[in-house]
């Protein structure tokens, strides 16, 4: 129903139109606007027609990942993500090297004042990620195979107890697999074998029987050897009655290649496993300096991303790897490159927000 709101966009804005000739507008239209959280402290002009919020524009879930410290930091940058999005995920405080640096002794001040964010704004949340083969501490490495499974156990087991029933969704494991398809060499496959992710998924499902629980991985969002390998596994997994319920596709993408040819049939290929597929990281980097262009360029990339995750019913969730420009991990990964986001560094929306969001 609300995926028509698209279009009702439209008819909402025709509406504050209707409304503002009638002279009731900005306070009865904008209420979204008026919240303490938002209007003022973003500075949003509360006498412009209320463009409708990208997380009312769709049944999905909108997210974007964040970090603990701007959350906390930074009002402008919390108002916007509120405004505008209705779901978070952790960026960095909920992996394990953050959360566990030593063997049995907890973090959770990162973890937990994002949690305290969703709580208090009503954002429902994504956990990334319990297994990944970059971020986990280092005394992990020096374990004997069966410590680093009652390890691997203990921790899934620690953390989704934590917040059981809170999170909506788990990256139980990511990035497991190469480009040719073959298992991603790292300490839990070298020690544990092929079956623990398997023995993953199901530690994660007896601590939170109501997480939807995830593989995740990029470069998946076209045929290729990677998205068949993990094709392949969730089907095999699911046939062995494993608890697999979804797979990510992180889709981090760059104008200076094209976009990722079949990428709405290949979401629903996975669909068709009888799983959620969820935009987990999405962005869209460009080589800098920004121009027009390039940014028409990202608009039409994002707009296919959404239009595919609109079109795939059992797609759930578009999450983008970051909604501004001032917090993105782009620039300190890829030089000259950036620009990646929604949003500005001063938090304006970009074309590419407004592609997507014909009320803006
Ligand atoms: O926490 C330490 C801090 O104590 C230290 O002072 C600082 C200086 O080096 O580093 C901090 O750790 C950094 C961490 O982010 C937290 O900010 C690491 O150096 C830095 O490498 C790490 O980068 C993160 C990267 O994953 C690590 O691989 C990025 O922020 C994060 O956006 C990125 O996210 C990944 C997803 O998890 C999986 N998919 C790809 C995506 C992009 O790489």
């Amino acid at each position: 129903m609300l995926r028509a709101l698209r279009d009702h966009g439209r008819l909402g804005r025709l509406c504050a139109v209707l409304t503002a000739s009638a002279g009731l507008l900005t306070l009865q239209t904008a209420p979204a606007l008026a919240t303490p959280d938002t209007a003022e402290a973003s500075g949003v002009n509360a006498q412009a027609p209320a463009r409708t919020p990208l997380k009312d524009l769709t049944d999905n879930h909108v997210g974007s990942a964040v970090a603990a410290s701007a959350l906390v930091n930074e009002n402008d940058y919390r108002s916007v993500l509120t405004e505008e999005f209705s779901s978070v995920t952790a960026e960095n405080a909920m992996k394990w090297s953050e959360l566990e640096p030593n063997r049995g002794r907890y973090d959770w001040s990162g973890a937990d004042a994002i949690m305290d964010y969703a709580r208090q704004h009503g954002k429902s949340v994504r956990g990334h990620t319990l297994v990944w083969h970059k971020q986990h501490p280092g005394w992990l490495n020096n374990l004997s195979a069966s410590e680093l499974r009652s390890a691997v156990k203990n921790h899934i087991t620690t953390v989704v107890n934590r917040y059981e029933g809170e999170i909506r969704a788990w990256d139980v494991v990511n990035e497991v697999f190469n480009s040719d398809g073959t298992r991603r060499d790292s300490i839990f496959q070298r020690k544990l074998g092929d079956g623990w992710i398997a023995d993953a998924f199901r530690w994660a499902h007896q601590a939170d029987p109501s997480a939807k629980l995830y593989i995740n991985d990029y470069n998946t969002g076209w045929v290729n050897d990677k998205s068949n390998a993990i094709y392949d596994l969730v089907r095999s997994l699911r046939q062995q009655g494993v608890p697999v319920h979804g797979v990510g596709f992180q889709t981090h993408l760059s104008i200076d290649y094209s976009f990722p040819g079949g990428f709405q049939s290949n979401l629903q290929r996975f669909a068709d496993l009888g799983v959620d597929v969820a935009i987990t990281e999405a962005d869209v980097r460009m080589t800098l300096p920004v121009t027009d262009s390039k940014l028409n360029t990202q608009a039409d990339y994002y707009e296919r991303l959404w239009n595919a995750c609109e079109a795939v019913s059992r797609c759930v969730e578009f999450t983008t790897w970051g909604y501004t420009d001032r917090h993105s991990w782009v620039p300190n990964t890829f030089d000259g490159q950036g620009a990646a986001c929604l949003f500005d560094e001063s938090l304006n929306p970009k074309p590419a927000y407004n592609r997507i969001n014909p009320t803006a």
